[in-house]
């Protein structure tokens, strides 16, 4: 059943609003992420109208590149990472207009007159997006500073990962702080730009009908998964000496956990929403070193098959060294220590080379207290289970007990009430980065990470660290294309509980 019909109209804070014209330099301009995804998602706000034309995007490296030559790897970079029907000959050739690159030396004097000369003596927002290795991050504000680039209206974003660890953490946002006050510091986690990671905030806060059952009392536990298909895609370097826990479950998967587990804030306000978060990060059960054995399963990735296809093993992978220890898979058990969730587990799951690409949240509530359907006692009933479905296909799944039809008895089955947000709006789903690209140009933050959010995160992420390495906990080989290595079922299964593709294989 398809749950929602479309609304009349679209609700006015819905519409995405066109920015005034801007200046966005781009630090890392010939980076894997800038052609994959800021460009792109630049490209796709321009050719809907929000961008206005006289904007500028001048990407920075050090790579020696023409101007020329940087707007036709910008060319080649919408045509590979957009889908054709998404670009347009007329629109991509005045985006490019747009577009220029000057040669820096974040770690030198060289290169910060040329940037200066593009820039000019404009008084428009400016943004420093710094999409750059984070050891560089403070050498990069430095020399913003002593150039005198920086303006009233100017910007920087961070992209992750901010810091290796707390410290290294604190130290980025201590230097970048001495540069830039904290309203004007963007810390990007895209998956709060993410449709349906924003709709749990419409789903939980524009309805009544689930805040009476959010809470331990109704919902027995609660799973996050984060599984993508693909290996690392050439970002060896980065990735070995990073690993899955720092590069998706200090960030993503805590953010959203934050999301579908804070307390309603007052209002849809920056801090109100920033505090709420902070609120469950200090509320998190630690995960002490000790615990790590029961309570965490590192993976790795072998050679095996995604999608019919072989593929290799992560030792394998170039930029990796043959006898990595880094985590390509991590599972593990939380609860939060306040009164809403006291005493429920939360289940956090995430890895590469996985079976599907899905994310999803799964809610799953406890079962009725006593049957009264002759034949079914109440284990025979299944609990109900809300699925968000993040991506692919967004959209809300609730799996409820339902009367079989027909005559001869009264026989009970599982139906699923099926909301996908695609059917029913019928529209583009925006990349993430789309919409907080420009949030920063209109200097909204509240989808970004407050300082103290990723402190947080860090803090309760480094015992496990520190636990992996004190009790020497090696990653588990797992076969690429499977769900991780078995010990992630085992470890759930103990609780006599398990992961929702092992009951709902095909979803
Ligand atoms: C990034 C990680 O932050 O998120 C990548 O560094 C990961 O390793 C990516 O692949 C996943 O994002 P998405 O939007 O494809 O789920």
């Amino acid at each position: 059943m398809t749950g929602f019909s479309e609304p009349a109209g679209e609700p006015p804070q819905n519409r995405q609003r066109a920015v005034p014209p801007f200046d966005y330099v781009i630090f890392g301009g010939t980076g894997d992420l800038t052609f994959r995804k800021l460009l792109p998602s630049l490209y796709s706000t321009f050719r809907d109208g929000l961008i206005d034309p006289s904007s500028r995007i001048i990407g920075a490296s050090r790579s020696p590149l023409s101007s020329e030559s940087y707007r036709a790897r910008v060319a080649e970079a919408l045509s590979r990472h957009l889908a054709p029907a998404d670009v347009d000959d007329v629109s991509r050739q005045a985006f490019l207009e747009q577009i220029s690159y000057v040669e820096v030396n974040a770690l030198a004097d060289d290169g910060w007159d040329r940037l200066s000369a593009a820039l000019g003596d404009s008084d428009r927002v400016r943004v420093f997006y710094l999409a750059t290795s984070p050891d560089i991050f403070n050498p990069i504000c430095r020399q913003l500073k002593s150039a005198g680039l920086i303006t009233d209206k100017s910007r920087v974003v961070l992209e992750k990962p901010i810091g290796h660890d707390l410290a290294t953490a604190r130290q980025i946002n201590h230097g970048v702080g001495e540069v830039f006050a904290e309203q004007a510091i963007f810390r990007i986690d895209h998956y709060l730009g993410k449709e349906s990671v924003q709709n749990l905030l419409a789903l939980r806060f524009a309805n009544a009908l689930f805040d009476p059952l959010w809470n331990s009392r109704y919902i027995e536990h609660i799973q996050i998964t984060v599984a993508e298909t693909v290996g690392v895609e050439g970002r060896g370097g980065y990735y070995d000496h990073a690993g899955a826990l720092r590069d998706m479950v200090q960030n993503h998967l805590l953010q959203v956990l934050c999301l579908v587990t804070m307390e309603p804030p007052s209002q849809l306000a920056t801090e109100s929403v920033r505090d709420e978060k902070l609120k469950i990060l200090h509320a998190l059960g630690p995960i002490a070193r000790e615990d790590v054995l029961n309570r965490t399963v590192r993976g790795q990735y072998r050679a095996g098959a995604i999608g019919g296809q072989p593929v290799s093993g992560y030792l394998e992978e170039p930029g990796i060294q043959p006898d990595s220890d880094t985590e390509t898979f991590v599972s593990l058990k939380t609860e939060i220590h306040n009164w809403r969730w006291a005493g429920m587990p939360i289940y956090l799951r995430t890895g590469k080379r996985l079976a599907t690409k899905t994310s999803e949240i799964v809610v799953h509530f406890r079962a009725v207290p006593h049957s009264i359907f002759p034949g079914y006692g109440t284990q025979e009933m299944l609990p109900n289970k809300l699925v968000i479905r993040v991506q692919p296909n967004e959209g809300v799944n609730l799996h409820l007990m339902t009367k079989e039809p027909g005559p001869g008895g009264l026989r009970l089955r599982e139906a699923v009430l099926n909301l996908s947000f695609l059917d029913t709006f019928k529209q583009r789903f925006p990349d993430a980065y789309e919409r907080l690209l420009l949030d920063v140009v209109r200097g909204q933050p509240t989808l970004f990470m407050r300082r103290d959010e990723v402190e947080a995160a860090w803090n309760w992420i480094e015992p496990i660290l520190d636990g992996w390495q004190e009790f020497n906990v090696r990653p588990k080989p797992y076969v690429s294309g499977t769900w991780g290595p078995s010990a992630s079922v085992g470890m759930i299964e103990r609780d006599f509980r398990s992961w929702h593709d092992e009951i709902c294989p095909d979803r």
